[in-house]
Parts: C-alpha cells; structure tokens; sequence
C-alpha cells in the first residue's frame, strides 16, 4: 500500500508538471502540440484513476465497509468531472479563450481534488493496509 501511495502521489505532481505545459500551449497557441498531449494525458490520467479506485478504494472498503469510504467513494466520484473536463478542452479545438477557461477550471478543480487524496484518502488507505 505504501509504494502505491507514493507512486499516486508522485503521478500528481506529474499531472500537476503536464497541466502547467498545457497552459504554455494555450498561452502560445500551439494547438496542435496542445491537442496531442491532451490525447496522451486521457491514457495516463485513466491508468491513475484505475490504480485508485480498485486499489484504494477496495481496501478502504474492506477495512471501513461502505460507509466509512462514503468519503473517498465521494472524492472519487469528481474522476467523471475531471475526464469529462478532459473530453471538452479535447473539442473546442482552437478556442483560445475557451481553452484557457476550461484549462483553469480542470487546474483547480485537479489541486482541490489532489489535496482531497493526499490529506483524507490516502491516509485512511495506508491505515486500512496497515491493520489487515
Ligand atoms: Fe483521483
Ligand atoms: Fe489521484
């Protein structure tokens, strides 16, 4: 549970580097560039969200049932909002207005939902592994 925990995190601030390169992109209008690293970040991002919602979740799950992961089960569930974000910068293309507006949102709303992670769910994870 440990090494899952640390390489999670480790791939936050990976997405964290990769969101600050997207908003270079915008900024200089690169759209094809920004497009493309768009396309390679939906594989990236869905290999993390898999990690943690059969991994994490499953052992807060086992160890706190149903109702003592409603809150991971809740913090997870912005995993939709933020593939969905993903989805939208995908079609508006060229829009640079657009973009830098959905860029922001997907910005914010991925350091309020890393922070959720780092400090509520992993934690409680590492305790459940712990404890087994
Ligand atoms: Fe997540
Ligand atoms: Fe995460």
């Amino acid at each position: 549970m440990n090494d899952l925990v640390n390489t999670l995190i480790k791939e936050h601030r990976e997405i964290r580097n990769l969101l600050k390169e997207l908003y270079s992109l915008i900024v200089e209008e690169r759209y094809a560039e920004l497009s493309q690293k768009l396309e390679n970040f939906q594989p990236y991002l869905d290999q993390h969200v898999i990690d943690e919602e059969a991994r994490i979740l499953k052992a807060i799950l086992e160890k706190y049932g149903r109702e003592g992961a409603e809150g991971a089960i809740r913090v997870f569930q912005e995993h939709r909002l933020i593939h969905e974000l993903i989805r939208e910068m995908k079609a508006v293309a060229s829009d640079k207005s657009e973009l830098a507006r959905k860029g922001e949102e997907l910005r914010a709303l991925l350091e309020r939902h890393f922070r959720a992670e780092e400090e509520e769910v992993f934690p409680k994870a590492l305790d459940a592994g712990k404890k087994k």
